[in-house]
């Protein structure tokens, strides 16, 4: 019987419920909200689309009953607000980090053995915040980040190649945020061709762009944060710790000396099953690429120093 909880019932959370119970990644996933009757209505909504899609998974909804989210394996946080058009993720800090340590917190009172993955934003200081809060040992702390901006950047690569996107690999590492991120062009490949051999260096440099303010595109257009490609990324990282499936996920986790740094959670390839972190990956970096991540983790280390400042840690 396994057992995964959405803390946050908006948009991304919804999603990431709704996604979690089509696949039946878990038998039960509980989605727990501040807002009186939102989890419940969603997930009633979405126990009504079970019939018609053919899924077996039980969704439950509460208004902050912790005690329903009792004895999760994984649990999934994405409490806190959105950013709205203009703004970036980090000037999100103040509100959302308050709200991210007190939910973290009641979790493990009824899950002290669960996963945790994170969510909220700024997403590498909010994953830094609950590894740091909770005192737990690092690979049960995931920030789903390079999830995001790995799909994010497939997605890209294959518009400029005009090829399906499930042919192509790509890696994002660094910091989630709009100029902290490191779309790896030299790693990416289409069906195992580099793709510097196919696309030129400028249409390459525009996918890489692009994927850099992908998440800014969207809250544009939306007016408010994107929903579906992050419920999806969530849901992609608790599926591989779930189902213990071993995938290599660029993800948010805590570095202890490798790619040269230490107390932060940054994004870097790992090894996710059912231990949560089960190998960090470390990519041979060339010169170029090894500037990009000290600058990127300087960018994080930066903002997660406003923890500080802000009586959080
Ligand atoms: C995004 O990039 C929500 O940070 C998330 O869309």
């Amino acid at each position: 019987m396994s057992k995964v909880t959405v803390v946050g019932a908006g948009n991304v959370g919804a999603t990431c419920a709704n996604v979690l119970a089509f696949n039946e990644v878990a038998d039960e996933v509980v989605m727990l909200d501040v807002k009186e009757g939102v989890s419940e209505g969603k997930a009633m909504d979405m126990m009504q689309t079970a019939q018609l899609l053919g899924f077996d998974t039980t969704l439950v909804g509460c208004t902050n009953d912790y005690a329903k989210t009792a004895n999760s394996d994984v649990v999934v946080i994405t409490s806190g607000i959105p950013r709205k058009p203009g703004m970036t993720r980090e000037e999100l800090i103040g509100v959302n980090a308050g709200i991210v340590k007190s939910v973290a917190g009641n979790i493990l009172k009824y899950s002290p053995d669960a996963i945790i993955v994170v969510i909220s934003n700024p997403m590498d200081t909010m994953t830094y915040l609950s590894l740091k809060s909770l005192g737990l040992p690092k690979n049960r702390i995931i920030g789903m980040g390079g999830t995001l901006d790995s799909s994010r950047f497939k997605y890209f690569l294959s518009q400029a190649l005009g090829c399906n996107a499930n042919e192509v690999e790509g890696i994002v590492i660094g910091g989630h945020g709009d100029t902290t991120m490191i779309p790896l062009a030299r790693f990416a490949t289409y069906k195992g061709i580099p793709v510097s051999t196919l696309l030129s260096a400028e249409k390459l440099d525009e996918v890489v762009k692009s994927t850099m303010v992908g998440g800014a595109t969207l809250t544009g257009l939306l007016g408010t944060s994107a929903w579906y490609a992050p419920g999806a990324a969530g849901a992609f990282v608790v599926e591989s710790i779930v189902k213990n499936q071993k995938k290599m996920i660029p993800s948010c986790v805590a570095l202890d000396g490798e790619y040269g740094q230490s107390d932060i959670c940054i994004g870097v390839p790992a090894i996710i099953g059912r231990n949560g972190v089960e190998k960090i990956v470390e990519l041979e970096l060339n010169a170029e690429e090894k500037e990009l991540f000290a600058k990127s983790a300087a960018a994080v280390h930066k903002t997660n120093a406003v923890l500080k400042e802000i009586h959080a840690l």
